[in-house]
């Protein structure tokens, strides 16, 4: 059995009188340790199928599978297990805790989870050794963002799952911040779903699943996926 499965997943946002179709009949599934591209056009529903599988929004009907626990099904307290134990999460805009420090942010994720990596070891994976002991205020909106995804690892979460994780850094970062992603998945066997609008980053997938107006379009499967460092835009 898939480590996900989305089945016939619908989710319709009421607006007055207009119903709104963010998800319309969204089927796909993930293996345990996939690392997944996920692409597709502005609406066309991806953040609410990652906020779906954080256990962050309910669904309209269907089905969603996680490691054998069908999460749209789960008690509130049930929910938040599984958000504080199974997910890391990185959002479009950081999140971040302001009043600590960057390692601080770090740490105060790894204190909830038990087999949690070392804050030090991924800050300096992320490139902020020397900027650890700095607020977010302090910090660059591309330093900010590797805060949040420092954060999200360090949990070594079994789903790590990442919206847009590039979007605020410059070529060299993102690049370095998508080579993390793609060793952690490989080394911690961690599930990894990635969004990007940047559809050249594909092929570094295990799979690249391609949305378009609230279904999963396209499911393709990479043999041998590319290693980051080589993949140019
Ligand atoms: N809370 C909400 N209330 C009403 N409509 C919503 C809500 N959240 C999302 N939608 C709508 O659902 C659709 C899908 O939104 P979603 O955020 O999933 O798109 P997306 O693929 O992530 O787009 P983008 O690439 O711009 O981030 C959009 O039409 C959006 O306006
Ligand atoms: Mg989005």
């Amino acid at each position: 059995m898939p480590y996900i499965e989305f089945k016939n997943v619908c989710k319709e946002y009421k607006m007055g009188e207009v119903i709104i179709k963010a998800l319309d009949n969204t089927n796909f599934s993930i293996e345990k340790g996939e690392l997944v591209v996920i692409v597709g056009p502005s609406g066309a529903g991806k953040t609410t199928a990652l906020n779906i599988l954080g256990g962050m929004d309910s669904i309209t009907s269907g089905d969603v599978i996680v490691d054998n626990k069908n999460i749209s099904k789960l008690k509130n307290k049930e929910l938040i297990k599984y958000r504080r134990e199974d997910i890391g999460f990185v959002f479009q805009f950081y999140n971040l805790v302001q009043n600590l420090t960057a390692i601080e942010n770090v740490e105060l994720a790894t204190q909830i989870c038990k087999d949690s990596l070392s804050p030090d070891e991924i800050m300096e994976k992320v490139g902020l050794k020397d900027r650890k002991n700095n607020f977010p205020s302090q910090l660059s909106g591309g330093e900010q963002q590797r805060v949040a995804i420092a954060r999200a690892i360090a949990k070594n979460p079994k789903l790590l799952l990442c919206d847009e994780p590039t979007g605020a850094l410059d070529y060299k970062t993102g690049k370095q911040i998508l080579k993390l992603l793609q060793d952690t998945s490989r080394k911690e066997k961690m599930t990894v779903l990635i969004i990007t609008h940047n559809a050249a980053i594909a092929p570094m997938g295990d799979k690249v699943i391609r949305f378009k107006n609230g279904k999963a379009e396209s499911v393709e499967i990479n043999e041998s996926p590319t290693p980051i460092e080589e993949i140019e835009w």
